[in-house]
């Protein structure tokens, strides 16, 4: 029996040495000192020994089980590290590979351009606002001072709602004119930048939708030399402090007297030639028209129950893909529209 003792010690001591495995472990817990395992077994042949001999064999079994005990739990502590060690070495995160890059996106270079010339615009005091695409012939045209009949009134033109033709999608950013007189007093700043909507033929230079911005400045004692020196300002600061403008007297409904402004073009300086060719940039014209502008018709003003004979103000009107286009020399307005990455990107 002692020697069976001992070739159990051996072999259980040796196997757990080997052994590898948290499972492995259970296996030989349950080999040598489960219920039906090896230890047990010899524990059971005890009572045929004699009463001398048992003692002595129950000393030794308990030794060996405690020995067995002991290593079991070695075992498992090792095992356990080797186990923890593995996992962490196998889902270790090696944080000097190159991420994976994300394409980030940026502004529209529409709204580049809107942004900066907000921007200059709030620098000199005035409010940005907002207003309906969605707008009454009213607004658009009437209280503009654009009577029954005038061209841009026609179906041929613009987009009517109903058979009044009473609502319409805006033509032009003007109506926000009359929105913002109703509910502000002199003095007054604003700027509406906004969405308008005409019945044209996309190509080169025409959308059915495009963006204008509408400025308005009203207060006693403004003077056309305040329209100028407002917007020489901004040009200068788009466009370059060595850029050339010029005004050109024109006539609009709600303004009196009217103009319009032009930027010498900076591809041909103005001759309107380019390597003895037709300048592209400008159709050969020599200057870039920018916007539409004036003195607030007394008419608008008295629409709007300011008294023209005490205030006085100037408006203004410029299309927004125009003024990007000449900012980031894009030759064709589709070109804005369209949303190509591979044009979108260069900006
Ligand atoms: N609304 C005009 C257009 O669409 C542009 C314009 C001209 C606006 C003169 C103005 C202005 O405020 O004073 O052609």
């Amino acid at each position: 029996m002692k020697q069976q003792l001992e070739n159990i010690r051996l072999e259980a001591l040796a196997a757990l040495e080997a052994a590898d495995s948290p499972a492995a472990l259970e296996e030989l817990r349950v080999k040598y000192l489960g219920k039906k395992g090896e230890l047990t077994a010899v524990l059971k042949m005890m009572g045929k020994l004699s009463a001398e001999e048992r003692p002595v064999m129950g000393a030794l079994a308990n030794t060996v089980r405690a020995e067995i005990e002991t290593k079991l739990d070695e075992a498992k502590a090792s095992i356990g590290a080797k186990v923890l060690e593995a996992k962490l070495a196998a889902e270790a995160i090696d944080v000097t590979i190159p991420g994976e890059s994300v394409a980030m996106g940026h502004q529209h270079p529409m709204n580049q351009v809107l942004q900066e010339i907000k921007d200059m615009f709030v620098g000199m005091g005035y409010q940005v606002v907002d207003g309906p695409e969605v707008e009454l012939a009213s607004y658009n045209f009437s209280r503009l001072n654009i009577e029954e009949g005038h061209p841009s009134r026609d179906r041929s033109d613009t987009f009517y709602f109903n058979d009044e033709d009473s609502i319409l999608l805006r033509t032009q950013t003007s109506p926000m004119q009359i929105r913002y007189m109703e509910n502000h007093q002199p003095p007054l700043c604003m700027l509406a930048p906004g969405r308008v909507f005409r019945k044209d033929e996309a190509d080169a230079t025409h959308s059915p939708m495009f963006h204008q911005i509408e400025g308005l400045a009203v207060a006693e004692n403004i003077t056309m030399g305040d329209l100028k020196g407002a917007l020489v300002t901004i040009m200068k600061k788009i466009y370059g402090e060595d850029s050339v403008m010029r005004f050109r007297p024109h006539h609009f409904p709600f303004t009196e007297p009217s103009c319009e402004m032009d930027m010498q073009c900076h591809k041909c300086h103005g001759t309107g030639e380019v390597d003895g060719n037709v300048c592209s940039t400008c159709h050969g014209e020599g200057w870039i028209e920018l916007l539409g502008a004036g003195m607030v018709h007394p008419e608008v003003l008295r629409n709007c129950g300011i008294d023209p004979d005490k205030y006085s103000g100037f408006a203004f009107g410029m299309g927004l893909e125009r003024m990007a286009m000449g900012r980031l020399k894009i030759n064709d307005l589709r070109l804005i529209f369209d949303n190509d990455v591979r044009f979108l990107n260069q900006f």
